[in-house]
């Protein structure tokens, strides 16, 4: 079942640094599943805790492949970015819970993500281009930053 969205750039979960999570349960697998259908239900690429309500550092987003279309989607937790490219991207961005505003944002072109799946298993990837971005987006949720604080002024 989709959850309900949080929405609102002053809304204070979404100006929270969220917390650490240390236990593994059964709980969080089914709170992972409900924020996968609700990112699905929204037809969004990511979707982070604080976005439904729960401030703890979780989010779950689309991974995609290099064609683009096919994806796989991952539940990342206690995301740590490890290592950065030097060059950033300009590209346009939105939000689920500010529905009415896109903007341009600079990202990382590439990114080293450490963090642990829903198993509580230890992950090391390289992201580039789209999905460095969506990976970087989501983490700024957990610390109560939104992508409008970073957006190009005009
Ligand atoms: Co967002």
């Amino acid at each position: 079942m989709a959850l309900k969205m949080i929405l609102g750039a002053d809304n204070p979960i979404l100006r929270t640094r969220s917390k650490e999570i240390s236990s593994f349960d059964k709980k969080l697998l089914k709170l992972a599943k409900q924020m996968i259908e609700t990112m699905h239900a929204q037809e969004g690429v990511g979707l982070a805790a604080p976005q439904i309500g729960e401030n703890i550092r979780m989010f779950v987003m689309k991974f995609f492949q290099q064609d683009g279309e096919k994806y796989s989607i991952w539940t990342v937790i206690n995301p740590i970015i490890i290592e950065t490219s030097s060059d950033m991207e300009i590209d346009t961005e939105g939000c689920l819970s500010l529905p009415d505003i896109q903007g341009k944002v600079a990202r990382y072109r590439k990114i080293i993500l450490s963090f642990l799946n829903e198993r509580g298993e230890k992950q090391k990837i390289k992201l580039e281009g789209l999905n460095a971005r969506i990976a970087q987006h989501e983490i700024d949720h957990l610390d109560g930053v939104l992508f409008i604080d970073r957006m190009e002024k005009k």
